[in-house]
């Protein structure tokens, strides 16, 4: 009775406190409410299934969506409170991927009005926060709990909940939680009881803490990782540390492990902790603890000749953490893996395990198209196979924790990791101060620093801890520096707005000579572009020059490209996919929005890689071949820790025609968790013998064909009795803009190209099946770029089917070429095609030698073939170049199948791979109008139709 009373006073005063001030969600000295302390992650993520201490309550909750805080369902949580009538949701989710308001894509400036700490302010009319000013979930669940769980310590644990939430069980107010991508913990045994208990979480869209949550990407809202249920012994492991550092020579390892144990019951008790590493060593203690408390046990252990981790060998020593009671029996059990290994910046080389890693990296985000800020399992692994792979190395987990699952992958696979706080105030401006200084906000930053390095701690894949990204600098951001330098001195801190925070000097979007120089004029601490190569759309150019500039370097420790997946989502509603295209900023009504400028990826959503993820693969390889005049090929091996005599090497020379080819392999000897035996790891292709091009027909005419040529343009031509021209074949010098050249106002530089000037074709009709066109260029004005230098023509619509002998399979251009092998490829049009979320500039091939293209029926036309008196650059599509020009903003909205759209060229513009937002593409791989060109091939009747 006298706890009833005490309980309602609390309340009073509660409520009483709330309507007198701001409430929690806009008070950034409110971050959390009977929150426990933040600690590692107890238990393998892989083996939380099995952990008998986890009941999950992950599955279909009850749910209501509110638009704004005043019309939530207020009481909601009370017992009595009706919920039977609510929708059902998916736990975890987010709400917005399952039908409920709106995903809002926007990049610097905040979804609501910058006002901190109000996220309610009003905002212009046409924003989506204008009638949604901030969406409430109010979510329920139920859960069982019997007598024997009752009389344990229970905890209930959210993965991560976007981006406040308050907790009520039986209708009792438990407390409340932000800092939305780590794990909130509640002590909820007082609140429970034997049978059925009510859980009801109420989430708000935005908090104070989403000032310090404004990472570029999909604004998404709700429970979107586990929930659990422990049911731990009343004297537990409340938290654990290992420690695995080699000493300077590497024959011997310090193992330190502190284990904290708490007493949550109200007596007494002895407990034995015991810890056990593999079956090497064992360690017991028995101790005693007073109720309430909590005490440290700490051992060490000398491990000889210590197996090192490293992404490369992905050593890992398993341990186990177990309690026992004074009788002997087990009552907790957890089991984890440690690593040795030694991070370190000596001077201004990057050093792991005392050697100069490079960090081939890559950034990426958290998200999936259908379920978005969640990412299963599977999806998990899917990434992590792809980017090793692809030869990654390295992980930028921006810009934020991910799930715990993540990390163990990269433990066991072999990935290093930069974890990043979820800090960022980009609204404020990179390197902002008001953030960085203000008093009021120091807390909260402080409070994503520890989360970050107290719950991943344990995994060997960390090297770097990152304060965040694109947010202030100040006080605060030197109080994350000092909390991240406190818990760990065996990885290193980063930050990108100030190198006085960062044990490494970042530079961000450099080109490929801004990072040679930048690296040069820094002389204390390694450089790294934390993020570079930005893979938006059609992209990657001079990805190799960027690594020629990182390997001639010691001082560069590495890079990573921005990003990894394209963050596009399907359209859904509640329950079912509504559509199969990958939508974008403003796809939803978003406003205000950033459009396409999350589709960045080397894969697509749905994991599919993009042309430019094999360029990736092919400069990331471990192994560099180089061949000597005498024949001797040379192996460049950029590893630190693998020998190449580790894998198979095989090659294959192979010829087409009068040329000679030697590719030249390194294959996996084992099956890997991330690919199979013989997977190719490193490859190159010589040229032993180099291709014959036809020459210039003796005889320049003579044959028959009917065919009708206006000066510059043949615009029918007759065989067997089909016109194979359903538009001409003529000079034509316009190609439409990728995403990098929109940024950079390409088509506006170099527009006057849509016109045709200063060229003279010639047709030369050989014989009745083949004409020989030759272009010659001769420049008059000063036009100082040309897109492309070539001719068009269009064929009829079934002309679908390919084979070539050139650069292939995939799409490639004169600046990402480099992993495209020549060789005889054959495929339909629709592959030949790269289907871009937001359509633009596609399909090219470079050094193509000949290229045939037929009818799907023979009865339609004739299969043509064009050969090239030189290397050739073809693009071939089923719409044309005004389709692409009118800006469609998604592929569905493209008009197809009129026509083959054939481009044949001697030469395009290169796709650029700095930036986008104005970088333009590397000048070498730019044409230049002010020379002459001069190119020809033959186009020809083959005998039979279809390939
Ligand atoms: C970076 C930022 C990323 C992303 C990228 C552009 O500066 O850190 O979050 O916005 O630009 O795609
Ligand atoms: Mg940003």
């Amino acid at each position: 009775m006298k706890r009833n009373c005490l309980l309602a006073f609390g309340l009073w005063l509660l409520t009483f406190g709330a309507s007198a001030q701001a409430p929690d969600w806009e008070n950034p000295a409110v971050l959390g409410i009977n929150k426990l302390p933040y600690h590692a992650t107890l238990q393998l993520p892989s083996k939380w299934k099995e952990c008998k201490e986890i009941v999950s309550l992950d599955g279909e909750w009850l749910f209501h969506w509110s638009p704004k805080p005043e019309n939530r369902p207020v009481d909601f949580y009370r017992e009595d409170y009706d919920v039977s009538g609510w929708d059902k949701i998916a736990v975890p989710g987010n709400w917005q991927t399952q039908g409920y308001g709106t995903p809002i894509y926007i990049n610097i400036n905040y979804p609501f009005v910058r006002n901190r700490p109000s996220v309610t302010t009003e905002p212009p009319k046409d924003w989506t926060a204008y009638e949604n000013r901030n969406p409430v979930g109010s979510y329920v669940t139920f859960v069982d709990v019997t007598k024997e769980m009752l009389a344990k310590n229970l905890i209930l644990h959210f993965g991560g909940v976007h981006s406040a939430m308050y907790l009520w069980i039986n209708g009792q107010r438990v407390g409340y939680s932000q800092n939305s991508m780590s794990p909130a913990e509640f002590d909820v045994s007082k609140y429970m009881r034997a049978g059925k208990n009510k859980i009801a979480v109420e989430v708000y869209r935005w908090c104070d803490g989403s000032y310090l949550e404004d990472q570029d990407m999909w604004r998404l809202s709700g429970i979107f990782r586990e929930v659990q249920l422990w049911v731990r012994p009343l004297v537990h492991i409340a938290d654990y540390r290992m420690t695995a550092i080699p000493n300077n020579d590497y024959t011997q390892a310090e193992v330190q492990a502190v284990v904290s144990i708490c007493n949550t019951g109200k007596k007494k008790a002895t407990v034995c902790p015991v810890v056990m590493i593999d079956d090497l060593f064992a360690d017991k203690t028995e101790l005693q603890i007073n109720a309430g408390d909590t005490t440290n046990y700490v051992f060490h252990y000398t491990l000889k000749n210590p197996r090192l981790w490293s992404a490369e060998k992905p050593n890992l020593y398993p341990f186990s953490v177990e309690l026992e009671d004074n009788k002997g029996n087990t009552i907790e059990h957890f089991d984890y893996h440690f690593g040795v290994k030694k991070v370190e910046c000596v001077g201004e080389v990057f050093k792991i395990n005392g050697k100069n890693v490079k960090l081939r990296g890559v950034n990426r985000h958290d998200h999936h198209p259908r379920t978005g800020r969640y990412v299963d399992d599977a999806t998990y692994e899917q990434d992590l196979r792809l980017m090793k792979q692809a030869n990654i190395n390295f992980l930028r987990t921006s810009h934020y924790p991910d799930r715990e699952y993540l990390y163990e992958l990269c433990d066991r696979w072999g990935i290093y990791v930069m974890d990043e706080a979820n800090q960022e105030s980009h609204g404020y401006g990179y390197a902002n101060q008001e953030m960085g200084e203000d008093p009021a906000w120091k807390d909260a930053h402080v409070d994503r620093a520890e989360s970050l390095v107290k719950r991943d701690y344990n995994h060997p894949c960390v090297i770097l801890w990152s304060l965040g990204n694109e947010g202030g600098i100040g006080p605060n951001i030197q109080a994350m520096y000092d909390t991240v330098v406190a818990l760990d001195s065996t990885r290193l801190p980063f930050y990108d707005c100030h190198p006085r925070y960062s044990a490494l000097h970042d530079f961000g979007y450099p080109t490929p000579d801004v990072l040679k120089t930048e690296a040069e004029k820094e002389t204390e601490k390694p450089l790294i572009a934390r993020e570079y190569a930005h893979a938006m759309g059609n992209s990657m150019g001079n990805f190799q020059e960027y690594w020629d500039v990182i390997y001639a370097d010691s001082s560069i420790a590495g890079a990573a490209i921005w990003d990894w997946v394209d963050q596009g989502l399907y359209r859904s509603g509640k329950g079912e996919v509504k559509s199969e295209e990958f939508l974008y900023g403003g796809d939803f009504g978003d406003q205000p929005n950033d459009g396409n400028f999350n589709i960045n990826g080397l894969v697509a959503p749905d994991r599919k890689p993009h042309p430019h993820y094999y360029e990736v693969q092919y400069v990331y390889q471990p192994l560099t071949f180089k061949r000597d005049n005498d024949g001797t090929i040379r192996i460049i091996n950029r590893d630190s820790f693998t020998d190449p005599s580790e894998y198979d090497m095989t090659c294959d020379t192979v010829s087409f025609g009068s040329e000679r080819l030697l590719n030249v392999y390194a294959r996996l000897k084992e099956d890997k968790p991330w690919a199979e035996k013989g997977f190719v790891v490193a490859r190159e292709q010589f040229v032993l013998q180099p291709y014959e091009y036809p020459s210039l027909p003796a005889k320049k005419s003579g044959g028959k064909a009917e065919v009708t040529i206006n000066g510059n343009t043949l615009s029918s031509w007759i065989v067997d009795g089909h016109e194979v021209l359903q538009g001409p074949l003529e000079p034509y010098f316009w190609k439409p803009e990728n995403d990098n050249q929109r940024a950079a106002g390409f088509a506006r530089r170099v527009a006057e190209w849509k016109e045709v000037k200063d060229v003279t074709v010639n047709y030369t009709i050989i014989n009745d099946s083949s004409i020989l066109v030759e272009m010659d260029y001769q420049p008059t004005t000063d036009r100082p770029i040309i897109p492309k230098v070539g001719m068009r023509m269009r064929l009829p619509a079934d002309y679908t089917h390919i084979r070539y002998y050139g650069r292939g399979p995939w799409e490639n251009y004169p600046d990402r070429k480099r992993s495209a092998f020549l060789s005889e490829y054959e495929m339909p049009l629709s592959d030949y095609e790269t289907e871009y979320i937001r359509p633009q500039d596609n399909s090219n091939r470079c050094d193509i030698r000949w290229f045939e293209i037929s009818s799907q029926t023979s009865a339609v036309g004739p299969r043509l073939r064009i050969a090239g008196l030189q290397p050739l650059c073809i693009r071939a599509w089923d719409y044309g170049e005004e389709d692409l020009d009118a800006a469609p903003r998604h592929p569905q909205d493209l008009q197809r199948g009129r026509f083959v759209n054939l481009n044949i060229d001697l030469n395009i513009h290169g796709v650029g791979g700095v930036d986008t937002w104005g970088q333009r593409t590397l000048p070498q791989y730019t044409i230049n109008g002010n020379q002459p060109y001069h190119y020809a091939f033959i186009i020809m009747k083959c005998n039979s139709g279809r390939i």
